[in-house]
């Protein structure tokens, strides 16, 4: 397992690219299971999870052929599988996204029960019901969900009691091949939700509403296959946007989008930072200032995301002044704090709250990842501490953040991969 060694030093500043949507690629490569004919997806990020819906989608017999530009021919005629086996589902628990497209084309789907994780207990009920509504039969037998439906699956009225981003995906990629009309209610209004939907349309689905919680959508007899680009990963770019900020630093972000940040922009202005931005570009600029601490509560899309919380923890704890950070999506996704807190952060944690006192400096520590967007907490809480941190676990990070060390050293950071 490999590790990050991270000094902490001055300010990160310069220009990255930044690659394409994890959170995009992952569905819009499940909706390639949509269509006879073969589909070319683009801007696919280079990352474990990439990687894993690709080693699923062939271990069920699709044709995936994957160019150095990490652009994908899928051809989902020679699937063999109906079923998405534990070892893949146990390594990413997004691979429940195939069940909706595998259960709307071929009427049968079996898909491994994605278990809890690190950050919460995750359950998947919601895609359950909706597949039901929709006319589906589903067992759950030795670990797995056999989903089964009579010919076609039927558009349904479903209204979904939680919001929940896999779960408005998996029953649009349903609904866009089922007999007669769905409307999704209280659907995720995630831009990735927005991305595939795009894609899908592209696809020749017919679907209103995209972008608001209502999905209307009005199922056709069969999709055709077409050549999609995912959207710039918005998590990415505001995680290097936090980095600069913690570190009093300046930084460009090209191939990326502001309009889809906007309340992670708006904390960051709240902490000092001038903000500007063009069509494909974000820029940040401290102008060498510490930051001023920000509140915020995490929130379904367009509020602030959870994805973004642990790196705000981590600006916070070098910051001016006392800031509050309540996560409401996730039970357990204020972990990271006690790995903090080894470096010498004031943080105290008072159910789904974190109190966060800023520190002038934190001080390096062997410390752990427990999760993707927790692991890069501790890379900008490293950045910003005395002496060489030493970040373990990092396949968290892997899962989402493409040539992370290659990225830091463009913009100044000191960081370095070793093998355990
Ligand atoms: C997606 C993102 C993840 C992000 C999260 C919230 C991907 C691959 N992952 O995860 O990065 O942190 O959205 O923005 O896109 N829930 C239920 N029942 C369900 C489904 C969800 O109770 O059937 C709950 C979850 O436990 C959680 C909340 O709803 O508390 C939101 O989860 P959801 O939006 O579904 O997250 P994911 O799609 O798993």
């Amino acid at each position: 397992m490999d590790k990050l060694i991270i000094s902490g030093g001055g300010p990160i500043s310069g220009e990255i690219r930044i690659s394409g949507s994890k959170n995009s690629a992952l569905p819009i490569l499940a909706s390639t299971l949509l269509t006879k004919t073969p589909m070319c997806i683009g801007n696919l990020p280079h990352l474990n999870d990439v990687t894993t819906m690709l080693a699923l989608l062939r271990s069920m017999g699709l044709s995936v052929t994957l160019n150095e530009k990490m652009r994908v021919e899928v051809d989902a005629n020679t699937i063999k599988e109906y079923t998405a086996p534990y070892d893949l589902v146990k390594t990413m628990r997004a691979s429940i996204l195939v069940l909706g497209p595998m259960l709307a084309r071929f009427g049968e789907a079996n898909v491994s029960f994605p278990g809890g994780c690190a950050i919460g207990s995750r359950p998947v009920d919601i895609h359950l019901r909706g597949l039901e509504a929709m006319g589906a039969i589903i067992d759950v037998d030795e670990g797995y969900i056999r989903a089964k439906c009579d010919g076609k699956l039927k558009g349904a009225h479903f209204f979904m009691d939680i919001v929940t981003v896999g779960g408005t995906e998996n029953l649009l990629m349903a609904a866009v091949l089922a007999e007669g009309k769905t409307v999704l209610e209280n659907a995720a209004r995630e831009p990735e939700i927005v991305d595939l939907a795009n894609c899908l349309c592209a696809m020749g689905a017919k679907i209103e509403g995209i972008g608001t919680d209502t999905l209307v959508i009005e199922g056709v007899d069969e999709l055709t296959g077409c050549q999609y680009d995912v959207m710039p990963d918005r998590i990415e770019t505001g995680t290097y946007l936090v980095a600069a900020a913690a570190t009093r630093g300046q930084i460009k972000l090209k191939d990326t989008r502001a309009d889809i940040l906007e309340s992670v922009l708006l904390k960051l202005e709240a902490a000092g930072a001038h903000i500007t931005s063009g069509e494909d570009w974000v820029a940040l600029d401290m102008k060498g200032k510490r930051p001023k601490a920000v509140s915020l509560k995490t929130a379904p899309y367009p509020a602030f995301p959870t994805d973004m919380q642990a790196q705000f923890t981590a600006m916070n704890a070098v910051a001016e002044g006392v800031g509050t950070v309540i996560e409401t999506i996730f039970e357990n996704r204020l972990i990271q704090i006690h790995e903090l807190n080894r470096m010498g952060a004031d943080i105290k944690l008072e159910g789904n709250t974190a109190i966060i006192t800023g520190v002038d400096r934190l001080k390096a520590a062997p410390v752990m990842a427990t999760d993707l967007r927790a692991s890069a907490s501790l890379v900008i809480a490293a950045l910003v501490a005395d002496g060489d941190t030493i970040v373990d676990r990092i396949y968290h990070i892997d899962r989402g953040y493409e040539c992370i060390e290659e990225k830091m050293q463009q913009l100044g950071a000191n960081i370095k991969r070793v093998p355990s």
